[in-house]
């Protein structure tokens, strides 16, 4: 079984949204949704561009999906072969390479191309294109910028300006902040042929036109430029240059640069499993997903939660990116790790104008984070299936773990790189505004020592505005214990600190970090087990199959008023259980055996955030089976398609990148239990029975390492 392959035969077109997510290619500039050529915006294909961000009309501000510049439709004898006619069809992806391709059968012709997003220039996109006949007539096809953009809250893209010639060339503007983007195609074909040109509302395209004999085949080579008016003061002249260029090194020139940027990120980050080739594709996937979408063009970008597989969740940044993507960049390449800190550093702004917003000091960073820190997340985040009306959720507003979730990644980046220059340019400011935050978001008593967090949201969304939630106190504490650390931890420059102290106005906060830390509420404890909030053990206590058969409607959303979870103890995800991952050495083995057992029959893994955090503590307390089968449904959800793909009526599909990175941490964090901890690194294998072997690189306090781990042990190789 070749373990980098994802391979399906046969096109559903109701299967459209999901395939071109699991087909996705990507470089981190942009994402390509894997839809074969042809597809109209009925089909879902999409180039979606990181960071760049609008807004139509009252509706969700989301990424904006760039013209559609590797377009090409054929047709025989003037009728279009277009997929409805399929009658075979065969995806594959190649995920050590990124490279996406396809062979379609037609009553007369073959239609297979290979085309991938570059991963050694991340403007440029290339295709190959090769189609047979068998049987002899006149083929034209028509090969260009299509503007025919699938969209879910747009349209985005306006004052369309084409440009015929050697080069096809596509200019626009967004609504809303009138950025350039702009696409860009040539080709080169093997074959002569009539060509000649248009443009009108649908784009811009040449239609090549060519009597065929029965066995011939005609190759056609596509290459594309993508570029906005943030990359560029003229955008329409570096895509055209874009193009020209690939075009003049040549398909395989492009294609061996794109291929050996792959290698080299498998060189440093593949972890190779044994035992078991349905796990190894299924790591390979997550990887692949993984690092697609990491911004290597950049140095100050995250990640949004759905990759770049198209426009869900607004394209936001959530504590995805701290929490589950940061750990295999941490250890692997570094360089990605401090660029999705730096997106945070730079943002701080949008941090402390929330918080102000709010009437709070600090930083309460953006639910859901877009360009500048701006909140996306907006106080009606889900509609009702049965009224069809928004739901007031509290996401924006409540769901202030998201600082802490920020502080624990830049502490984190510092105990694993041993790097302090993230923290010097404004990672240390950044801790201790959000420690600000929580200073002047808790609530104190007058009759009591004990300090409360009301009204909030845990990572379990589907209980609202609920008190101490335990996730979120501990998270603050570690918060402040990070704040409070920054002093030793820059030591020998405490003039440089007393300096920024003064300079943020923290010298009365700074002496209440340590008596907020020790006032905190405890959680309250039953048999060992943490309660998740207060008031959570007097909830109904049913089974995830009697909420589930309340529901009337599949889509129904389970959290908010009306939800069937709220008034239970049925949660959404790991909660308690994602903070005794997130922080194990404050838990002892009990006390997480304790909370697995309560909390994983209560917990409905409604998000793909879930499994691997229960994955991660059953490895810890020997619950290896139960580990393994929560790392196979994390590894393959982009493999099989899976994950939920509705929120009441808003459509939440796309890649899944929280779970490839989960399946990340599960092997390396969990199976092989490494981990690094005053500057020491170590694992403690614990694999489960199905894998054999396994072998992977790792990097911290900038050496590096190969871990390898087996039944009979394991060992850190240093290279
Ligand atoms: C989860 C959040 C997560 C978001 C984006 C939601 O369904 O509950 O924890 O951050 O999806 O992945």
């Amino acid at each position: 079984m070749n373990t980098w392959l994802l391979q399906q035969e046969g096109f559903n077109k109701t299967n459209a949204a999901v395939d071109g997510s699991r087909f996705l290619c990507s470089n981190g500039y942009l994402g390509l949704r894997g839809m074969p050529e042809e597809a109209a915006s009925g089909l879902f294909p999409a180039i979606t561009l990181a960071g760049v961000y609008d807004q139509f009309a009252d509706r969700w501000r989301e990424p904006v999906n760039a013209p559609n510049c590797l377009y090409i439709q054929a047709s025989l004898d003037g009728r279009s072969l277009s997929m409805e006619e399929a009658q075979g069809h065969c995806a594959k992806l190649d995920y050590r390479h990124g490279i996406y391709s396809r062979e379609t059968r037609f009553g007369q012709a073959c239609i297979s191309s290979r085309r991938f997003v570059s991963m050694a220039s991340p403007h440029l996109l290339a295709d190959e294109y090769r189609i047979t006949f068998l049987k002899a007539g006149v083929v034209t096809l028509k090969a260009g910028i299509s503007t025919d953009i699938w969209d879910i809250n747009g349209p985005h893209l306006f004052n369309f300006q084409h440009r015929t010639g050697d080069v096809l060339v596509t200019a626009c503007l967004t609504g809303q902040k009138k950025i350039a983007v702009a696409a860009a195609q040539c080709v080169q074909t093997d074959f002569d042929a009539e060509e000649s040109q248009s443009e009108d509302a649908a784009g811009v395209f040449r239609t090549i036109k060519k009597t065929v004999q029965a066995g011939e085949t005609l190759t056609l080579r596509v290459f594309s430029g993508v570029y906005t008016s943030l990359d560029t003061s003229d955008p329409a002249q570096a895509a055209l240059v874009c193009s020209q260029q690939a075009r003049a090194a040549g398909f395989s020139a492009c294609l061996q640069a794109h291929t050996g940027a792959w290698e080299e990120i498998w060189t440093r980050s593949e972890i190779a499993l044994e035992g078991d080739d349905d796990a190894a594709l299924a790591l390979h996937a997550s990887q692949y997903h993984l690092n697609c979408v990491a911004p290597r063009h950049a140095r100050n970008m995250s990640i949004p939660a759905r990759g770049l597989s198209g426009q869900t969740y607004k394209g936001a940044i959530f504590w995805d990116s701290e929490v589950f993507f940061f750990p295999m960049f941490v250890y692997t390449q570094p360089e990605i790790a401090k660029s999705l800190l730096h997106y945070r550093v730079e943002t701080l702004q949008g941090a402390l104008k929330k918080a102000a917003e709010y009437g709070f000091r600090g930083a309460f960073y953006a639910w859901e984070s877009q360009e500048g820190g701006e909140e996306g997340c907006t106080n009606f985040n889900v509609v009702d299936v049965f009224t069809h009306r928004p739901v007031r959720t509290y996401f924006r507003d409540k769901q202030i773990h998201i600082s802490a979730d920020i502080a624990y990644a830049l502490r984190n980046y510092y105990d694993i790189t041993g790097d302090r220059t993230l923290l010097k340019d404004g990672g240390a400011k950044a801790i201790l505004e959000c420690a600000r935050f929580y200073l002047s978001r808790a609530n104190a008593h007058l009759d009591s020592d004990m300090v409360d967090f009301a009204d909030v949201i845990g990572p379990d969304e589907y209980h609202e505005r609920i008190t101490n939630n335990a996730f979120t106190n501990q998270m603050i504490r570690h918060t402040l214990e990070s704040a409070l650390l920054l002093k030793e931890i820059f030591a020998d420059q405490q003039a440089w600190f007393a300096e920024l102290l003064q300079e943020m106005d923290y010298e009365q906060d700074w002496a209440l970090l340590s008596d907020l830390y020790c006032r905190i509420r405890p959680p309250r404890e039953r048999d060992g087990v943490m309660e998740q909030f207060d008031g959570y053990f007097d909830l109904e206590d049913c089974t995830l199959s009697d909420v589930r058969g309340r529901l009337c409607d599949p889509r129904e959303y389970w959290g908010g008023d009306h939800g069937v979870a709220g008034t239970t103890q049925i949660i959404k995800q790991a909660d308690v259980i994602a903070l005794m991952a997130m922080l194990p050495e404050r838990f002892t083995d009990e006390q997480v055996a304790a909370n697995w057992a309560y909390y994983e029959p209560r917990t409905e893994h409604g998000s793909s955030l879930s499994a691997c955090m229960y994955a991660l503590t059953a490895c810890r307390i020997g619950r290896l089976e139960e580990a393994w089968t929560l790392f196979m449904k994390t590894a393959r959800i982009d493999v099989l398609g899976g994950g939920k793909q509705w929120a009441g009526e808003i459509y939440i599909g796309g890649t899944h990148p929280a779970s490839n990175g989960g399946a990340w941490m599960i092997a390396a964090l969990g199976f092989a239990g490494l981990q690094m901890r005053g500057g020491k690194l170590s694992i403690h294998p614990r694999l489960p029975r199905q894998i054999t072997r396994l072998s992977f690189p790792v990097t911290a306090a900038g050496k590096n390492y190969r871990i390898e781990v087996t039944h009979a042990g394991g060992t850190i190789t240093g290279l």
